[in-house]
């Protein structure tokens, strides 16, 4: 947690799989812009909005659930796109809800207007809201979205 040391409030990026690809994988769903651009752009809001800001992506379950766990007493909030992850794990659904940390659910494009596997989330349900299909874009408005509910402003 950053309180204490000038910082606001703390939030955790966290990506799942392949989206260490975005900019190269189906740019006609997910776009061009890469996640290194993403993270670059977050950093300057976070810094606009005095947020300490760590990001993250993972290939593996396993990693997403660690990377998870750890947020407990380290972040006040969460973005979380679990890549195709989020359909399927009730394992990173559990991990959230253990934790108690509120998160925002960020997905580039809208899984909703997708395959119907993919218009199921098992995590939105825990979800203090979800921002998807808005592409890059998407991450900036969750963390605009998520503080101001952490912040009491909404
Ligand atoms: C995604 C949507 C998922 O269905 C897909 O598996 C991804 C990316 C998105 O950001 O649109 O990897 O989470």
């Amino acid at each position: 947690m950053a309180r204490g040391i000038g910082k606001l409030v703390s939030i955790a990026a966290i990506n799942g799989p392949n989206l260490n690809l975005l900019g190269q994988r189906e740019p006609a769903i997910y776009g061009k812009t890469t996640l290194a651009q993403i993270e670059s752009r977050l950093r300057e809001v976070a810094k606009e909005l005095d947020v300490a800001l760590s990001f993250s992506q993972f290939n593996g379950e396993g990693d997403i659930i660690d990377a998870i766990q750890a947020l407990k007493g380290a972040a006040d909030g969460a973005l979380i796109n679990a890549g195709a992850y989020t359909h399927t794990s009730l394992a990173i659904h559990d991990a959230l809800t253990s934790v108690s940390v509120p998160f925002a659910e960020v997905h580039l494009s809208n899984i909703f207007a997708r395959e119907p596997e993919r218009r199921h989330s098992a995590l939105a349900d825990a979800a203090v809201g979800i921002v998807a299909g808005f592409g890059a874009i998407g991450y900036e408005l969750a963390l605009r979205g998520l503080v101001s509910k952490l912040s009491a402003n909404d």
